[in-house]
C-alpha cells in the first residue's frame, strides 16, 4: 500500500495537559448546583487535551468531527460587531479568530498526523472520524487516515459544496470542502433513517407517470432516501440567525446530518477544533454528551455563549494550566445586590456576564447567565439569583460575578454578602 512520507514524519507520545476545572456552567441555572456535568469545554492545544483526556477516555468517543485549520495560509479575524453589511468588510469591528499559517506542508503534516492518530486512539470500536478540509490539504489527509485507519475502512468522502462570492478569475471558483469520514471498527454507528431526505420533486414525478422507471426497483418514495455523498448547505455567511461572527463557522443542519447519523442520543460527541462551538451546541441539542476545545479563548468564550443561549446541560468549563484567564483590573465595573436581585453598572460593552451566587474560591458555579442580543438590543444589567435553600443559611456568603466584554476582555468581582 503507498503511504505519506515526510522528512519530519514521527509520532511521539505528546505531553498531556495539566487540566484545570475553572467553571460548572448551569445555561439559565439547569441542575444548579447539584448536577455533575458529563460535557466538557476545554481551553487548551488538543494535542496536549487529547493526551490528558486518554486515561479517561481512551475507545469511548463515539464520533468525532475535526475541521482543521485548511493550510490556506491566512490568518483569520473574527467579527465582533452586530448586524454588518458582508458586502462593506472594511466597515466590519474584528478580533483575534485564529491563524492558518505555515513555515511549508511539512509542519502542517507534522501537526495534522499527531493530532489524528490521538482521535483514533480517543474513538470507541464503533465510532466514527468526519475530517473537514478542502483542496489545499485533502488529498495528504486521506492517504494519512488511510494509514491510520485503514484503507479499507473509510465511509465516506463527502463533498459539501456551497455558493458564494469568489475573486477567483484564473480557474473555477472553488466552492467545495471535502469530508473525509472512517470508521474505527466495522459494528460502527450509522443511522441511515435518521438521515433521510424526501426525494426530489422530479424523481416523485417520474415515478407517478412511469412505474418502469428504477428499471423494476421501487423506492420507497414516502420513507425518503438516505442522502448521497454530495451535499449543499449555505454557508453560514448566509445564515443570519446562526452567524456568531467567528471566522469558518459551520452550518448546524450539516453537523446535525452528521450527528444524527454517527451517533446516538447519549453518546460522546467530540470537537477539538470547535471554533464557535457548532458541534457542542448541536450535539446537546439532540442529546448527546460533547467533549469540545479549542486553542483562543475567543472560540471558549463564543462556544460558552452560544450552548448558554441554547439552554444546553449543565458542562464544565475547562483550562490547560498553560493556559490562564487574564483577568483585567475591574475598577470600572460597580455591582449592587438587593435581595436575589444582582445588578452590575459600567460603561464597558458588555457580551456576557454571569455569577456565582456562592463562591467557594475554587470551581465558579455559573447559576445565572446574561448576554449581548446577536443582532440588536442591550445586554441585561441585572439579574435574579437563584440560592438553594442550604446556600442561604450559610453565613459569610460570597458572591462571584464574571464579565467578558465584546472585545474578549475578562473580569472577576467577588463580594461577600
Ligand atoms: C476551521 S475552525 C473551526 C470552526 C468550527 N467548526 C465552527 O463551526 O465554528 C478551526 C479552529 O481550530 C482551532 N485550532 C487551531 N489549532 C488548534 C490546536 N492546536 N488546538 C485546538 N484548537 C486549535 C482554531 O482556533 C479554530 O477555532
Amino acid at each position: 500500500m503507498p503511504s505519506l512520507t515526510w522528512p519530519s514524519k514521527h509520532l511521539l507520545a505528546p505531553q498531556a495537559a495539566a487540566l484545570i476545572k475553572d467553571s460548572i456552567i448551569h445555561p439559565d441555572g439547569r441542575g444548579y448546583p447539584g448536577t455533575v456535568p458529563e460535557s466538557r469545554l476545554i481551553l487548551g492545544d488538543n494535542l496536549a487535551v487529547m493526551a490528558a483526556l486518554l486515561p479517561e477516555y481512551e475507545g469511548r468517543l463515539n464520533l468525532i468531527y475535526a475541521d482543521p485549520p485548511f493550510f490556506t495560509n491566512r490568518k483569520f479575524s473574527a467579527r465582533i460587531g452586530r448586524g454588518e453589511d458582508s458586502r462593506r468588510p472594511n466597515e466590519w469591528i474584528l478580533t483575534e479568530g485564529y491563524p492558518d499559517a505555515w513555515p511549508n506542508l511539512d509542519a502542517y503534516l507534522d501537526f495534522l498526523y499527531q493530532r489524528l492518530a490521538l482521535m483514533y486512539r480517543l474513538l470507541a470500536p464503533n465510532g466514527t472520524l468526519y475530517l473537514h478540509l478542502d483542496w489545499h490539504a485533502n488529498s495528504y489527509a486521506r492517504i494519512l487516515l488511510d494509514e491510520i485507519f485503514g484503507q479499507q475502512n473509510l465511509l465516506n468522502e463527502i463533498i459539501w459544496t456551497y455558493h458564494g462570492p469568489s475573486p477567483i478569475r484564473s480557474a473555477f471558483n472553488r466552492k467545495h470542502d471535502t469530508i473525509l469520514a472512517y470508521f474505527k471498527g466495522s459494528n460502527y454507528t450509522f443511522n441511515a433513517d435518521a438521515v433521510r431526505e424526501p426525494y426530489n420533486p422530479s424523481t416523485l414525478m417520474t415515478f407517478k407517470a412511469s412505474p418502469k422507471a428504477g428499471f423494476g426497483k421501487i423506492p420507497n418514495l414516502e420513507r425518503g432516501k438516505v442522502p448521497e455523498d454530495w451535499w449543499y448547505f449555505p454557508v453560514v455567511a448566509r445564515l443570519h440567525n446562526e452567524r456568531t461572527g467567528y471566522p469558518t463557522q459551520k452550518p448546524e443542519s450539516m453537523l446535525q446530518r452528521i450527528i444524527l447519523a454517527s451517533s446516538n442520543p447519549g453518546d460522546f460527541v467530540a470537537d477539538f477544533f470547535c471554533g464557535s462551538g457548532t458541534t457542542p451546541v448541536v450535539a446537546a441539542r439532540l442529546g448527546r454528551k460533547f467533549i469540545a476545545s479549542d486553542i483562543t479563548l475567543h472560540a471558549v468564550h463564543t462556544t460558552r455563549r452560544r450552548l448558554v443561549a441554547s439552554q444546553a446541560e449543565v458542562f464544565s468549563l475547562e483550562r490547560d494550566a498553560s493556559f490562564p484567564f487574564p483577568f483585567s483590573d475591574s475598577a470600572k465595573i460597580k455591582i449592587a445586590v438587593e435581595k436575589d436581585l444582582v445588578r452590575i453598572d459600567t460603561p464597558l460593552p458588555l457580551d456576557y456576564w454571569e455569577l456565582d451566587p456562592a463562591w467557594d474560591g475554587k470551581i465558579f458555579k455559573s447559576a445565572a447567565q446574561a448576554q449581548r442580543p446577536v443582532r440588536s438590543g442591550e445586554i441585561s444589567g441585572e439579574m435574579k439569583m437563584r440560592v438553594p435553600a442550604r446556600v442561604q443559611v450559610k453565613t459569610g456568603r460570597r458572591i462571584c460575578v464574571r464579565l467578558v466584554t465584546v472585545a474578549g476582555e475578562m473580569f472577576q468581582l467577588v463580594l461577600n454578602v
